[in-house]
């Protein structure tokens, strides 16, 4: 896809799902193609960082293997909901029922709705506007395709939606597919169709058919945990969001970090323990440092996180806030529950005008 396009392949390792993540470069308005409910902070903590508006959040298809981030990601950001209008009886909390030959815009791009059934009734295959990606859910997958065995599937309407519709695209198409369990990340419409031992080379669909009809697969793990989640859309049966922590306004970072906002600590500063992880000398430099703080240097900390009490949520601080990222990294794998690096450390903490003791 050309330049002005921002492309991520995202992964959850536990159900082996990609999630896409596709961006206007110029409007900045997104889309997420099948997104996986535990990862939702990863994924909005992406669309964050780089400064993207998320206007829907796609799924190829009713997934019975993870449950969908959707309802997270649209409590987060506000954004539509989009799966196809041909589950029966429909996904009634989608807001954006989709079908064949629909058209998903993201500022000045699109993708073009391709209905792809077989896997189950309602999958769908997105193609990029300039047919240079598909994305091909549980329909196409590389040298395989999804099984038919249970959720309506049919292999008979899962080799002529292949062939109809994603083998029809031009070779040199990238293929994107829900999922990869052999660390493959992409193929191409022209090397499935020589290739996939499924239905690539001379295969007809009578060949495809008693292959797929023959897989003997297990039962799905998740299907029993993930079907009735995915028809309420991902929501919880409690209809609560759950927090990166539920002692303050905590984010999860794309590095996957826990912060928090100097402001907040400033305002807050009763209830947490701050935990100091500079040197001692640049406690006598110019940005001084946050009144009752624990000085405990990053190298030292391993060996004295005995030191640090665990009454109170655990705030860590340095200069600019890396190491104090790595020390909660530390404190977390020690069995802390409650901490979080500022953001900035000291640097941003001086930067806003919050009260400071010097040495
Ligand atoms: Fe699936």
């Amino acid at each position: 896809m050309s330049p002005d396009v921002i492309f991520r392949q995202l992964y959850d390792a536990a159900s082996s799902t990609y999630t896409y993540l596709l961006a206007d470069a110029r409007s900045r308005d997104a889309v997420l193609i099948d997104s996986v409910y535990e990862q939702h902070l990863r994924d909005k903590a992406l669309l964050d960082e780089l400064g993207l508006m998320l206007r829907a959040v796609l799924d190829t298809h009713c997934h019975a293997d993870h449950v969908t981030g959707a309802w997270l990601l649209q409590q987060a950001t506000g954004c539509r909901y989009g799966i196809s209008r041909r589950y029966q009886p429909g996904i009634s909390c989608a807001d954006m029922p989709i079908d064949h030959g629909d058209v998903v815009r993201f500022g000045e791009r699109s993708l073009e709705v391709r209905a792809t059934p077989g896997h189950t009734d309602g999958c769908v295959t997105f193609v990029s506007d300039d047919r240079s990606m598909a994305f091909t859910g549980d329909a196409l997958l590389i040298r395989g395709a999804g099984r038919c065995d249970f959720q309506q599937g049919n292999a008979h309407t899962l080799y002529r939606s292949i062939t109809g519709q994603i083998f029809s695209l031009p070779d040199t198409c990238a293929v994107y597919p829900g999922h990869d369990y052999n660390g493959r990340t992409m193929s191409t419409v022209g090397e499935e169709k020589a290739h996939n031992p499924r239905i690539g080379g001379r295969a007809d669909e009578r060949d495809f058919v008693g292959f797929m009809e023959n897989l003997n697969l297990p039962h799905p793990k998740q299907i029993d945990q993930a079907l009735p989640a995915n028809l309420r859309c991902g929501r919880p049966e409690d209809g609560r969001v759950p927090r990166p922590a539920e002692w303050g306004p905590v984010r999860q970072t794309y590095a996957g970090l826990l912060e928090i906002e100097p402001e907040w600590v400033a305002q807050h500063r009763a209830e947490v323990h701050i935990l100091d992880v500079r040197q001692p000398q640049e406690m006598q430099e110019s940005l001084g440092f946050i009144d009752g703080a624990q000085l405990i240097p990053l190298n030292e900390l391993k060996a004295r996180l005995s030191e640090v009490p665990r009454e109170r949520p655990v705030v860590a601080v340095c200069h600019a806030g890396m190491r104090s990222g790595q020390a909660t990294v530390m404190l977390r794998a020690a069995g802390f529950e409650r901490y979080a690096n500022m953001r900035g450390g000291m640097l941003l903490w001086s930067q806003l005008g919050l009260p400071v003791r010097k040495a």
